[in-house]
């Protein structure tokens, strides 16, 4: 089965008001023209506050705009928090959860990203499901338990007709941010193991159709060679997301596969 790539940046707490509405415009000249859309969905994930922004922006654009995080309450005394509500109203198509940042530095445990997964998909977004192993995990042989884990805990209850509107990111986390990148070998190998168990909870049918992006300092230098990967579909881009060249550059990567 052929699935579409999809190409994200996620920009974390980087950039103010001006850079990232510039970074915005940048993007948008640079992927002008149908041939790019018509081979990768791309999106990027500015901090809330600049949401509106960079949607007005993107505004009749084919890049898509969503969030790095969400609150399953609908509404209520949850100081600091934001709902699906809120970012629809934005016109927010996605939502990460559980990002490594989010599980590792806010603690965010597989309940409260499973109450996530739930809340985005009863509003009507999509939701970017990010999970990986820790280096630890990996020096220790336990990447296929902690990956499952993450995956049979955080998709629990969730329909299988719901499926359609998730995409998983495997990120591993000692690849985030490090410079280091898992090796295309890794990554297949860690996408293949997604897919099966996504098999094994859903069907073969919805483990063909869901995409799984990869994450972990993926730039244009080491793109190609990670989307070429049969059973990686995408990527989830951090740092080099920030720029719109080096941005750009993984998205045309994606392009001459
Ligand atoms: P990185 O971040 O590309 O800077 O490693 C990826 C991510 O956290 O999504």
């Amino acid at each position: 089965m052929m699935r579409k790539l999809f190409v994200a940046g996620n920009w974390k707490m980087n950039l103010d008001e001006a850079d990232a509405t510039a970074l915005a415009g940048d993007l948008r000249a640079n992927l002008s023209g149908d041939q790019v859309f018509a081979k990768v969905d791309v999106a990027v994930y500015p901090p809330f506050v600049y949401l509106p922004a960079v949607g007005k922006v993107l505004s009749n654009s084919k890049i898509q705009v969503g969030a790095q995080n969400v609150y399953f309450e609908s509404r209520g005394a949850f100081t600091g928090e934001i709902s699906v509500a809120m970012l629809k109203d934005v016109g927010c198509r996605y939502s990460i959860i559980g990002h490594s940042e989010r599980r590792h530095v806010m603690g965010e445990d597989d309940v409260l990203i499973n109450k996530k997964m739930h809340a985005i998909l009863q509003g009507g977004l999509e939701v970017i499901f990010c999970l990986g192993e820790l280096l630890s995990d990996r020096e220790q042989g336990q990447t296929e338990k902690v990956v499952e884990r993450q995956l049979r805990n955080g998709l629990m209850a969730v329909e299988p007709a719901d499926m359609s509107r998730v995409t998983i990111a495997y990120e591993p986390v000692w690849a985030i941010g490090t410079g280091k990148t898992a090796t295309p070998g890794q990554a297949q190998e860690a996408h293949a193991f997604c897919r099966e168990i996504i098999a094994d909870m859903f069907d073969e049918s919805v483990a063909q159709q869901v995409r799984i992006q990869y994450g972990g300092s993926v730039k244009p230098e080491n793109a190609s060679e990670l989307l070429g990967q049969k059973d990686v579909d995408g990527a989830l881009v951090g740092g080099a997301s920030l720029k719109s060249d080096s941005f750009t550059g993984i998205i045309k990567a994606g392009l001459n596969l």
